[in-house]
């Protein structure tokens, strides 16, 4: 059966951009694919979160996790930090990686000019560690929303270059996957392009349902078209895809026809988004509340997990050893 793994890192709760770029495949592919889900809390660290932070944060997105339907019986979900062999990997990974290509990487670019004054060596080897996650396990499929496809390409190259120096068919490619036709690209409640939770512009999971529907309400729009079948502006169309993701292509494409003809009134258009959006989230939210008050069950399930995951680990880094030359320990 072929494998799959993908990750979170712990920075906050989930939001919609997270949910349909990633969780929302997860949880389809757990009946069909041999999955494996974990939490990136070591990744977490380039920010240099508190303690405190990462405990709450680690809890709260298990909580959500389960929440949207990761069942650990089907996919085990384990904390990155629990499976030390990674470190390993992540090590040998970052001897072949170079400065160069590690310095082109547009996320780190992004990072050396938003946060000038943290630019440090994890910011820029953290493709090495997510390629560590990946081919630790020999994932074929990694399910990530669009923004990861860089890194998922610096993953490919990093197990072709190991093939290489030491002549050895052992890592495959890992491919991204996504279970609309391409990558899904949720837009944020501001009109900008991305939702994430730097942005300042997210639905969360977690958002109660009053809370919902003022966010959604508040979603910034245009005065409405000028001229029949006009094309629309960046807002307008970042509207309409959140529409499809929430009351589906049969409502987006209504709105359209009213767009088109020039009688669309957002305020309806948005009142559908919200009451869907709040039939979707409902049942989400109050089995994150009751997860996150169960500490004895998240602790079981991270335990189980970190066993599952470890298990793989260790052998991967057992051939790994064998194939650099190094002893069997
Ligand atoms: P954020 O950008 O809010 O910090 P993360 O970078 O932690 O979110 O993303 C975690 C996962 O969710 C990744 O697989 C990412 O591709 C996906 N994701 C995050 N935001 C979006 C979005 N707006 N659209 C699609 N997928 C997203
Ligand atoms: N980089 C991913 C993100 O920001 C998180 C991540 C870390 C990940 N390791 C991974 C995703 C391995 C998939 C597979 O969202």
């Amino acid at each position: 059966m072929e494998r799959v793994i993908s990750g979170i890192r712990p920075t906050g709760n989930l939001h919609l951009g997270n949910y349909f770029g990633a969780v929302k495949s997860f949880v389809k592919m757990q009946d069909e694919y041999d999955c494996m889900f974990f939490i990136a809390d070591w990744h977490s660290l380039t920010t240099h979160p508190t303690p405190e932070n990462i405990r709450n944060s680690v809890k709260t997105i298990l909580s959500e996790y389960l929440a949207c339907g990761i069942d650990p019986q089907k996919a085990p979900i384990y904390v990155q930090s629990d499976v030390k062999q990674v470190l390993e990997l992540y090590l040998y990974l970052n001897m072949n990686a170079y400065l160069g290509e590690l310095e082109r990487v547009t996320s780190f670019k992004e990072k050396v000019r938003k946060q000038p004054d943290n630019v440090n060596a994890g910011l820029l080897t953290y493709p090495c560690l997510m390629a560590a996650d990946i081919l630790m396990h020999k994932a074929d499929k990694v399910p990530v929303g669009k923004d990861q496809e860089q890194n998922m390409e610096m993953a490919r190259l990093f197990a072709r270059r190991f093939n290489r120096i030491y002549q050895v068919e052992y890592f495959k490619e890992p491919q991204s996957f996504h279970f609309a036709d391409k990558a899904v690209k949720v837009p944020g409640l501001d009109g900008t392009g991305k939702m994430g939770k730097s942005e300042g512009n997210c639905l969360y999971l977690c958002d109660d349902e009053k809370t919902v529907t003022k966010k959604i309400m508040r979603a910034v729009t245009d005065q409405g078209p000028t001229q029949l079948n006009q094309e629309k502006p960046e807002v307008i169309q970042n509207l309409f895809t959140l529409c499809e993701l929430l009351s589906g292509k049969e409502a987006a494409d209504y709105y359209n026809d009213l767009y088109n003809n020039m009688t669309i009134r957002y305020g309806d258009m948005k009142k559908q988004m919200a009451a869907d959006a709040n039939t979707l989230l409902a049942p989400i939210r109050e089995r994150i509340l009751a997860y996150s008050s169960d500490d004895a069950l998240l602790d079981k399930i991270m335990r189980q997990g970190a066993e599952a995951a470890a298990a793989r680990a260790e052998k991967t880094i057992e051939e790994v050893r064998e194939i650099i030359g190094f002893r069997k320990v």
